[in-house]
């Protein structure tokens, strides 16, 4: 298998050694930033941005059409409704001709990424974990196209636990390519933890917008009523086969030192107590903010109140509906519209806020201003761009959601045990 990089061959000689445990419970992967959406002049990558608002739409588009499949309506947000597929030509104008510019470019690469094997011979391939999504996909041996080329590849022939299923995996782009493929069973590790005949696809397809990425494919964490396949997907499977003790897993998301555990939490990355909010699972989402709790606050002030949120380790932004987040930046001094199509803002880069938090009822949880600032305009400008955009992605009215520009200053923890997200202070 073909290593793309010293980084990777560290990550992946991580995972198949002795794993670190923590407190004996569970297991540590060590994952990695690949970039940001701040170029090294410190100014805002928008093409960048517009093309991961495409994407984050579509994926939010595949999970509303797999969960009215698998579970009705009735299982949706108020307000929510599956949209077209999000359209870079037609949805954001000017970008055609950027676009086929920066697919070239490797700079852009915006996940938290680990490795994880497929397999009997233990296929080595370097994942984005995604709160976001339920399904697990990486390329096949027989995506010969060249967005698939440099990407670590499932060959089913290797693997003597490898297994056809019936049926097809499938998400559509803007740009007109999709991410598809049969689908399979196979044994998936992540660090120490093993799924056996977990549900995948070896995709044939790959999507152009993935195409200069070191990431090879996606693992899917949120609830089953997202699945694509209509199967467990693959913490899940690892709980119910008895590898992981806990139902929980945690992410600490950070320039160095990320990690996600599995099977718990690591307590030598946190300090006090877990603040946890229940789930409301009928979503399928990571979503909190039950009985009108959750509001958004610019220093001691609600400004946006009785909000939904979905924790979304998948998304790198923080999306709220339109007339939302305008509320919201009505409260930030200086700040102005800067994109009214995809719904991003500017505030002076003097005067960054640093005192919005998300509550849930418990504690403010502040975002940092380093992590609520994307960059400048351009390179002398005096204005800066906001993490937090408005932008329908069709998830409900009230819906938030809350990716890792929030998810940087917290602790966060999934608890599929308790059906909870839970909170607590870096260390
Ligand atoms: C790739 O294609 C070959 C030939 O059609 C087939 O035998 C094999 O099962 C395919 N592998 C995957 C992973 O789809
Ligand atoms: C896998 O095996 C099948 C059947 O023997 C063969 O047709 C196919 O070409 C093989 N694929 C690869 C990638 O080796
Ligand atoms: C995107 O929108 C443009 C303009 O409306 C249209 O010509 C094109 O076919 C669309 N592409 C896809 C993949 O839907």
């Amino acid at each position: 298998m073909f290593i793309k990089s010293s980084l990777i061959t560290l990550a992946l000689v991580m995972s198949t050694s002795a794993t670190p445990l923590v407190g004996g419970l569970g297991t540590a992967v060590a994952i990695e930033k690949r970039n940001t959406l701040t170029k090294d002049d410190g100014s805002f990558d928008h093409t960048g941005a517009i093309r991961q608002v495409v994407r984050d739409s579509n994926k939010h588009r595949r999970n509303l059409l797999n969960l009215e499949r698998n579970e009705g309506i009735q299982a949706f947000n108020e307000g929510a409704h599956v949209r077209p597929v999000a359209n870079l030509t037609s949805s954001f104008t000017g970008l055609t001709a950027r676009q086929a510019e920066s697919l070239t470019d490797e700079g852009n690469d915006v996940y938290w990424a680990g490795p994880i094997s497929i397999g009997s011979n233990k296929q080595p391939f370097y994942i984005d974990f995604d709160t976001g999504s339920s399904d697990l996909w990486v390329p096949s041996v027989n995506c010969t196209s060249s967005t698939c080329s440099g990407k670590h590849k499932y060959n089913d022939n290797a693997s003597t636990t490898s297994a056809r299923k019936s049926g097809q995996f499938s998400i559509s782009y803007g740009d007109g390519s999709s991410v598809s493929g049969p689908v399979y069973t196979d044994t998936v590790t992540v660090a120490g933890v093993t799924a056996k005949g977990q549900y995948f696809s070896p995709v044939t397809q790959l999507s152009s917008s993935f195409a200069g990425e070191k990431m090879d494919g996606i693992l899917g964490m949120a609830y089953p009523a997202l699945s694509q396949f209509r199967q467990s997907p693959f913490f899940n499977s690892a709980k119910a086969q008895g590898t992981v003790k806990a139902g929980v897993f945690a992410f600490k998301l950070a320039k160095s030192g990320s990690e996600l555990y599995l099977g718990g939490t690591n307590s030598k990355l946190y300090t006090g107590s877990i603040e946890y909010h229940s789930v409301n699972t009928g979503s399928g989402f990571w979503q909190i903010g039950s009985g009108n709790t959750a509001k958004v606050l610019v220093g001691s002030k609600a400004v946006v109140s009785n909000i939904q949120t979905i924790i979304d380790s998948g998304t790198t932004l923080i999306y709220g509906p339109p007339s939302q987040v305008a509320t919201f930046y009505k409260s930030i001094p200086g700040s102005q519209v800067y994109d009214s199509k995809t719904g991003f803002y500017t505030f002076p880069c003097n005067a960054v806020p640093s005192n919005v938090a998300f509550s849930w009822g418990g504690k403010s949880w502040t975002i940092s201003a380093a992590n609520m600032n994307l960059g400048r305009v351009s390179s002398k400008s005096t204005q800066c761009v906001g993490a937090i955009l408005g932008h329908d992605l069709g998830l409900g009215k009230d819906v938030w959601l809350v990716g890792d520009s929030f998810m940087k200053n917290v602790y966060s923890v999934f608890s599929f045990d308790q059906n909870a997200v839970g909170f607590a202070s870096l260390k």
